[in-house]
């Protein structure tokens, strides 16, 4: 086995990708007062970020940096622990279809073979059109209805092969029937 070394100082710019804007880190800097430390506005930091441009660049890495005063490589550290994070673009959907046991007793793996054959991609892939990414994740939290399947924030649950088209071509298949959660969401100010 060996390492590669790569060295981010000589990435070229057009891999960098887009930054974040001024708007974004202000937003991140008005959570600083909730958090002990800036460090600790990690997450909400990169939440935010990916909320700005759907996934988290080499450059946003850096700015988030920049914004927390830490090293690049504290926050890259982070985005490539959490599969939540995406460091190349998604497509408008999400597809994130539960992995864990309960769902995979309860036929996932029937719906990850159908996403797979109807779009064409594999897990953290997405299609050419830019129209949909694919992911598989750990227990999505309702064990109870699997096997299940988020679109963007909207859950479906107890998911049939034959839901699987109805749900990818159903425009409407991410709109949450309740207010968009807003924990992201700069504090109100004082
Ligand atoms: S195991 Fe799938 S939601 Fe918990």
């Amino acid at each position: 086995m060996s390492w590669n070394a790569i060295d981010r100082k000589t990435v070229p710019a057009e891999e960098m990708g887009p930054g974040i804007s001024e708007a974004t880190k202000e937003k991140i800097r008005s959570f600083f007062p909730r958090y002990p430390s800036k460090q600790a506005c990690m997450l909400p930091a990169l939440h935010i970020a990916q909320d700005e441009l759907g996934y988290v660049s080499l450059q946003a890495m850096r700015d988030i940096a920049q914004v927390l005063e830490l090293p690049p490589a504290a926050v890259m550290d982070v985005v490539s622990f959490y599969t939540h994070f995406w460091t190349h673009p998604r497509g408008e959907k999400m597809l994130m279809l539960c992995r864990s046991l309960t769902c995979e007793l309860l036929g996932s793996e029937k719906l990850r073979a159908r996403i797979e054959e109807k779009l064409g991609i594999g897990d953290h892939e997405t299609t050419p059109d830019g129209k949909f990414s694919f992911m598989t994740e750990e227990c999505l939290a309702a064990c109870d209805h699997g096997p299940c399947l988020m679109v963007n924030e909207k859950m479906h649950k107890c998911v049939s092969v034959e839901d699987v088209d109805r749900i990818l071509d159903d425009p409407a298949s991410d709109r949450l029937d309740i207010p968009r959660s807003d924990t992201y969401d700069a504090p109100p100010k004082a």
